[in-house]
């Protein structure tokens, strides 16, 4: 665990974005060779799953013909998906290792994919209007202000174009199903923007007994929910839909300290399916 906000002045800003962007790059490399759950690509998908990753809830509509951007979502798991709902697929990932797994997943399912290496507060390389769909799974709380990210995201789309991304649920990030104490699950983390949230991955991000230490935690940002809605307000994106999501079915009457138990508790993330106004707020 460490400090919360840290940067006071743009320089001590850009400093700060470059660190971030180093620590993910190499944390990446280090969690593709360790054979991570995110990092595996999916080479067994049916239609039918295959529309569960790309739209679980069934609210982005047609994706055939679409042009998708998979933002920071690397690994071979959401471009296979959308590849195979018959979109066309660009992704975007700061890790070569994670694209390495989409370019192995669509050459195994015969499909045409764009990658670009880059990080997703810099969409300059994507003209205004590309995308009819902006889909990014877990990803923008590696980041330290959603701004940038929004701002791109609203600027690559098409009018009416859907921006649908997952985060962690900034009142509970951080926490996890072993900070039972017996009575509860402590809240210590304060609510704020930028808050830093350093912990170990759990047993279940890996394969067999690789022991989580070994590859340096995730560091994550806070971003308050007041700065994830009017964020999205302000670049001009419109909420459709918001639903907590969890790690297993919660479940109340589980045992204490479980994952089911502790997700009927404390939900650990938000699912945000934003539209691109049709016309410019
Ligand atoms: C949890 S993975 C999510 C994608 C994966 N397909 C999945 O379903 O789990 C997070 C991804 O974010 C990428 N990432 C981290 N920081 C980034 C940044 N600043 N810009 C672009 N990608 C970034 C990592 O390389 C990693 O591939």
């Amino acid at each position: 665990m460490s400090s919360g906000p840290a940067w006071r002045s743009s320089a001590a800003r850009a400093q700060i974005m470059d660190e971030v962007a180093r620590y993910n790059s190499e944390r990446w490399e280090k969690m593709v060779r360790a054979g991570a759950v995110f990092t595996r690509p999916q080479l067994d998908l049916t239609p039918e799953e295959a529309l569960d990753w790309a739209d679980p809830k069934r609210q982005l509509g047609e994706v055939a013909g679409k042009d998708v951007l998979v933002l920071a979502g690397g690994g071979g798991q959401q471009s296979a998906a959308f590849g195979l709902l018959g979109a066309r697929v660009t992704v975007m990932d700061l890790s070569d290792a994670q694209l390495e797994g989409d370019r192995t997943a669509a050459a195994h399912y015969g499909l045409t994919l764009r990658t670009e290496q880059g990080d997703m507060r810099d969409l300059a390389r994507f003209a205004d209007g590309s995308f009819d769909i902006v889909a990014q799974p877990y990803s923008i709380n590696f980041v330290p202000e959603v701004k940038l990210v929004f701002q791109g995201v609203a600027r690559v789309l098409r009018p009416g174009g859907y921006y649908d991304f997952n985060c962690a649920n900034p009142f509970v990030a951080g926490l996890t199903d072993n900070a039972w104490d017996g009575t509860g699950y402590p809240l210590t983390r304060p609510y704020v923007d930028g808050d830093v949230i350093v912990y170990h991955d759990e047993p279940w991000v890996f394969r067999g007994d690789l022991p989580a230490e070994a590859f340096g935690g995730p560091k994550e940002y806070k971003h308050t929910l007041g700065t994830l809605v009017n964020g999205l307000l302000e670049a001009g994106l419109v909420l459709q839909h918001l639903r907590e999501e969890t790690l297993g079915e919660p479940d109340i009457t589980a045992p204490p300290g479980s994952s089911e138990h502790f997700s009927a508790v404390a939900p650990r993330w938000l699912r945000f399916c934003a539209r691109k106004a049709a016309v410019t707020l």
